[in-house]
């Protein structure tokens, strides 16, 4: 059985006030969290913050994004060794706002995921289609697309120990949740897809879903058979909402 995680993307929101805040809300309230695995992945300067206040917890931690470099000479990265030496167990790549404001690609993205898994990190990878890819019945295209870059280069070993979470942009801070049917819709294709490579890293492999999940929608989400938690970026900011999410999955 798959245990459900429940990541919160912090995005670029937040103090070093309010981050401190916020994760001891988080570890206040967990131990009510029966089932789901919790993380939270702060903006890179509070990451020391926050292993300094949840290690020894259950709670783990993670980054946004991560270098598609090791080391050297790339001004204003940062590298999957220095995540790790900060207790992170999660990297959150290839999040649809990087692809957009970032122009990253998929190639620059199955980098990255290298990187994560080489410095012993958990790559999110996330995958996701626009709401017009959508409306032109391009969404398994698109996010077979994104899975490809992985599965097909790293293989499916490489995915059995990542996390993937399906993000359809169209329902990302806009208050629109996927329905539990289109998001299940997806998620059996993501899982087909690696099952056709392995089906035992399909069985293993925790997907995600992310898209204006709160704590009225989530139970019904997370309930769907190829659901496996969620990655949470509004409701993830106020930590009653986001353990009450955690607390559904
Ligand atoms: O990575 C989480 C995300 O993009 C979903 O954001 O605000 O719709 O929960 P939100």
């Amino acid at each position: 059985m798959r245990q459900p995680l429940v990541a919160g993307n912090w995005k670029m929101n937040g103090s070093k006030a309010d981050a401190a805040d916020l994760v001891n809300g988080i570890k206040a309230g967990a131990a009510k969290v029966q089932k789901a695995e919790i993380a939270v992945c702060p903006p890179f300067p509070y990451l020391q913050l926050i292993e300094g206040l949840l290690a020894g917890s259950n709670i783990r931690w993670g980054s946004q994004d991560v270098s598609n470099e090791s080391d050297g000479a790339f001004t204003g990265q940062v590298s999957a060794r220095m995540l790790k030496d900060f207790g992170c167990t999660y990297a959150i790549i290839g999040h649809s706002e990087r692809r957009m404001f970032n122009a990253e690609s998929d190639a620059l993205i199955a980098k990255k995921y290298d990187q994560a898994l080489a410095a012993g990190l958990t790559p999110v990878l996330c995958v996701g289609e626009s709401l017009e890819e959508r409306e032109h019945g391009k969404t398994e295209e698109v996010v077979a697309r994104h899975l490809d870059a992985v599965l097909e280069g790293a293989g499916a070993k490489a995915i059995g120990l990542g996390v993937i979470a399906y993000e359809p942009v169209w329902a990302i801070g806009t208050g629109v949740t996927a329905t539990p049917e289109q998001a299940q819709e997806v998620h059996a294709f993501l899982r087909q897809r690696i099952a056709a490579k392995s089906q035992a890293e399909a069985e293993a492999v925790r997907i995600l879903y992310g898209g204006s999940m709160k704590p009225g929608n989530a139970m019904e989400l997370i309930g769907q058979a190829d659901i496996d938690g969620g990655l949470i970026g509004g409701a993830a900011l106020k930590s009653s909402d986001f353990l009450a999410i955690c607390a559904a999955a």
